[in-house]
């Protein structure tokens, strides 16, 4: 199938074209983010292969469809990115990889936590400029905290699995209970009960109308003062000017996030060459207990073979039957 690859980095490349084997698939690999501006280079492509910041609203998906594009194969878990009625209503077949590597999600946000805990960003400088002083570096110690989980799919699960063996002590927020994470002796809790039994909250749920803000100004009076909150969900699953505030007030002792609302406009590319006019964002970047990486948490080599051998495996079972089990 002709497929047209959109925010396509080296690496992407790399993994699709290792897992394109038998040459079964016809890749062109396009740097551009699809958006209204370069929806038409999908033209004379009967699929697009879209990544988690490419925009598929109303109006690209009219003009893929007046291009003739058939399918829309999403290499990553979440969809919040696309109109999916407006697509169903054209006729588009969509498919995701539903779970490629939830290991390598879920040992990201482990170490965050760990590296915000014990300020390990600012320990690498300091150490490089010959200044061993300790103050400032103080952590605590993770066992026999509580730590929230929200969300305890797959890698809400497995974060959950690698915190207990640390020694912590497990609360879940969930409105489906995974019989997994009750084996671990978690309990479940409502969002509200949880929150101010926490010096650890991590976000692993899906960015839906209902989990939007889901941390926000209202949610700051339960917090334990100090806590660290962990995020490699959905950048908005948390009202970021909330937390500003929350960390100003130093109820939140420290933030790790791997996804933020606004990235679109700044992850996945070098912009360290201008003027970064995102103020939020910026405003960030210069506590010195905030600690973010780009969308980075998928980013081991197991998760990117499962991303292409999976979005290929998508793209061969539409072609064949026109129907696939990853379907969204
Ligand atoms: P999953 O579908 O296995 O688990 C999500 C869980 O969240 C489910 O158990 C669901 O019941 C729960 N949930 C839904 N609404 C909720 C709510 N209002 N409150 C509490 N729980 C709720 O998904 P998986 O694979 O564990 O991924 C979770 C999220 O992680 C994805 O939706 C995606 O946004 C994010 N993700 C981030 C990546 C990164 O590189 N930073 C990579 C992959 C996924």
């Amino acid at each position: 199938m002709r497929t047209a690859v959109f925010s396509s980095k080296s690496y992407d490349e790399e993994f699709f074209t290792l897992a394109n084997v038998d040459q079964a698939h016809e890749f062109t690999f396009l740097a551009a983010r699809l958006d209204e501006t370069t929806v038409d280079l999908a033209r004379d492509h009967q699929a697009v292969c879209v990544f988690v910041n490419d925009v598929v609203n109303r109006a690209v998906l009219d003009r893929l469809a007046a291009h003739g594009v058939k399918h829309i194969a999403l290499r990553c878990a979440g969809y919040n990115n696309v109109d999916l009625k407006h697509a169903k209503s054209l006729g588009f077949s969509i498919v995701r990889v539903p779970a490629y590597s939830p290991h390598a999600v879920a040992e990201h946000a482990v170490a965050m936590l760990l590296a915000l805990n014990r300020h390990l960003h600012k320990a690498y400088n300091r150490v490089r400029e010959g200044n061993f002083e300790l103050r400032g570096l103080l952590g605590f110690d993770l066992h026999g905290k509580t730590v929230t989980v929200v969300g305890t799919g797959k890698i809400g699960a497995i974060f959950a699995t690698i915190m207990r063996g640390f020694g912590c002590r497990i609360l879940a927020v969930d409105m489906y209970r995974n019989p997994d994470v009750e084996k671990l002796g978690a309990t479940y809790l409502s969002l509200e009960e949880a929150l101010p039994q926490s010096e650890v909250v991590s976000l692993h749920c899906p960015l839906t109308p209902e989990t939007r803000h889901l941390i926000d100004e209202d949610k700051l009076p339960l917090l334990k003062p100090g806590m660290l909150l962990v995020n490699t969900g959905r950048g908005a699953l948390v009202d970021t000017p909330a937390l500003i505030e929350g960390l100003k007030r130093g109820i939140i002792g420290g933030l790790a996030l791997d996804v933020y609302e606004e990235e679109e406009k700044l992850f996945f590319t070098d912009h360290s060459g201008e003027v970064i006019t995102d103020d939020v964002f910026m405003r960030l970047t210069t506590f010195p207990n905030v600690l973010i990486t780009g969308h980075q948490a998928f980013f081991t080599h197991e998760a990117l073979m499962g991303i292409a051998t999976t979005t290929l495996g998508n793209l061969t079972a539409l072609e064949r039957d026109g129907v696939c089990a990853n379907a969204v």
